[in-house]
């Protein structure tokens, strides 16, 4: 058993959920297996984040990059995320859970883009735990969007470029009201952001498992945790 120190767990913790695919292909089934089985997983972690309970817990779902995917896997994950918010929401409320989605949102078909506003509407006093789930997310984007936003007021007299600070610069990124991750995990072995939080990541500490996402138990979660717990943030300082 994983023994957690409750006065030192992460705000946020953030998890790039990978290699659904290679999940599939080890078994000879097709990748659409993977991912309904990584849709197990995440409700798995979800209710693990929620009994410890982990304040801020972000998943990518899916990265803007995603969309280059062959259209029938589009297709297969939009079908999942759609069931997904269907017949979440109960339990979302039941749990205390404050839904929220971060990316392009207005990319997504109409009915997805409802469900998703009538779930946040309808958790938005959640108060145990904020569920964020990023969708067609990419952090360059999220950065010059921005950037964009504040030549606006710049350009509008409502603000001054000198008053342009990393303090102004967050509050017009998705994340506005949320901290930065303490703790970002990423599965199935592979060792890089893929475009994720690259703005928020400044110092938060990473933690890289081989196992697949589908195969990622709460055990496995809490040895991350654990893992988190031991190490030592300077944030430059001695
Ligand atoms: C992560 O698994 C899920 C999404 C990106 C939607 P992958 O589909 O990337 O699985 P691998 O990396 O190909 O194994
Ligand atoms: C990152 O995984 C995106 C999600 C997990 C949603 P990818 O599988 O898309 O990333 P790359 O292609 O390995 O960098
Ligand atoms: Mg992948």
């Amino acid at each position: 058993m994983v023994e957690l120190d409750p006065e030192r767990l992460p705000r946020h913790v953030a998890i790039i959920m990978d290699g659904n695919g290679r999940w599939a292909r080890r078994r000879g089934l097709p990748r659409f297996f993977g991912h309904r089985e990584g849709v197990k997983t995440a409700k798995r972690i979800i209710t693990k984040a929620c009994e410890i309970p982990i304040p801020v817990l972000t998943l990518y779902a899916f990265s803007r990059e995603n969309w280059e995917r062959p259209r029938e896997e589009v297709a297969v994950l939009m079908d999942l995320l759609r069931a997904y918010l269907r017949e979440e929401l109960p339990t979302m409320l039941e749990r205390g859970i404050r839904f929220r989605v971060i990316g392009e949102r207005e990319r997504f078909p109409g009915d997805i883009q409802e469900m998703i506003a009538r779930v946040e509407k309808e958790t938005a006093s959640g108060e145990r735990m904020t569920l964020v789930l990023a969708l067609s997310y990419g952090a360059r984007h999220e950065l010059a969007r921005a950037a964009r936003l504040l030549a606006e007021e710049v350009c509008a007299g409502r603000l001054r470029p000198e008053d342009i600070t990393p303090e102004t610069l967050s509050r017009h990124l998705y994340t506005v009201d949320l901290p930065d991750p303490d703790l970002l995990i990423r599965t199935s072995g592979e060792m890089r952001l893929s475009n994720f939080l690259l703005y928020q990541c400044a110092y938060t500490e990473f933690y890289f498992t081989p196992v697949l996402w589908p195969d990622f138990t709460e055990e496995e979660f809490l040895k991350a945790l654990a893992d988190y717990q031991r190490r030592e943030r300077r944030f430059g300082r001695v």
